[in-house]
């Protein structure tokens, strides 16, 4: 990864104890951004890694971002420039009929209102100093096409997308550019491991029940016939959050293969 520089720009990159989050964290330091690297309390360990790696003028900061008054105490005192908002969730797998509710509600905390909540306090913030910047979400595919067994993921991704249109056009006024990502299968990783063997373990006419063949039918639903990696996703992050994008907002890119 090269191009995009962000020379004296100060960015904050949520869930950057996972793997998108840290991956994002050092491609930003890599390219001169002052990291604030931030993710939930119970993460604090793997958080510490993240910061350690990106270089000695990154911070962490510990929230949950669910909590708006956590989200704001925590970014106080801050001046962001670019935000790569990432922190997700994504939920129990299982059919319609079978969805716990207080996970389906989870799943929208985090994924929704943690995202409205990062975003709305970067966008006061960065207003407050009067300054100009750029966010990005993260989406899925799943909230273009509607994953099997993941109903709240799939719903919450879609409402992603939705804040995103309409965070870039009440944002624009203040030069605040925002895009979403919708990445589909990314790998290897927690996510791509942890997807694989519960949609295995979820009854469905959709996947077999045996890992190494659920691997192989969802990498058969993609034309370029593998999953992506973490630095094919960081290379459009990277791009969106840099002044490369100064004309682009209120988009949400597909990085799918192809896959729809
Ligand atoms: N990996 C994929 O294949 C893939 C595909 C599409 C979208 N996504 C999205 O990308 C983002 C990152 O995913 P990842 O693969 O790095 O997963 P991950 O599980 O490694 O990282 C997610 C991070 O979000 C943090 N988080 C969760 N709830 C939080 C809360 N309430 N407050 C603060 N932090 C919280 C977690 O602690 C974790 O570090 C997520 O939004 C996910 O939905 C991932």
């Amino acid at each position: 990864m090269a191009e995009p520089q962000f020379d004296g720009r100060t960015a904050l990159v949520t869930g950057a104890a996972g793997d998108f989050g840290r991956a994002g964290a050092l491609a930003l330091a890599a390219q001169g951004a002052t990291v604030i690297a931030a993710d939930h309390p119970s993460r604090h360990a793997e958080l510490a890694q993240t910061v350690q790696m990106c270089g000695s003028d990154a911070q962490s900061r510990l929230f949950d971002v669910t909590e708006l008054d956590d989200v704001r105490a925590a970014i106080d005192g801050l001046i962001i420039d670019i935000a790569f908002n990432n922190a997700g969730y994504q939920g129990e797998f299982a059919n319609l009929v079978d969805v716990d509710p207080a996970d389906f509600a989870k799943v929208l905390a985090v994924n929704v209102v943690g995202v409205f909540n990062v975003m709305q306090s970067v966008a006061l913030s960065l207003s407050s100093a009067g300054r100009q910047g750029s966010i990005v979400n993260t989406a899925s595919m799943a909230g273009v096409g509607g994953a099997p067994n993941m109903a709240a993921y799939s719903a919450s991704k879609a409402a992603v997308i939705g804040l995103t249109k309409t965070a870039a056009k009440d944002l624009a006024p203040l030069g605040i550019r925002v895009n979403a990502i919708s990445p589909a299968f990314i790998g290897p990783g927690a996510m791509w491991e942890r997807q694989v063997a519960e949609q295995a373990g979820v009854p469905s006419s959709y996947y077999s029940d045996d890992p190494e063949t659920v691997a192989k039918e969802m990498i058969s639903q993609v034309p370029l016939r593998r999953y992506g990696t973490i630095d094919e996703v960081m290379n459009v992050v990277a791009f969106l959050l840099s002044d490369a994008a100064s004309y682009v907002t209120g988009t949400n890119t597909e990085i799918s293969g192809g896959a729809s």
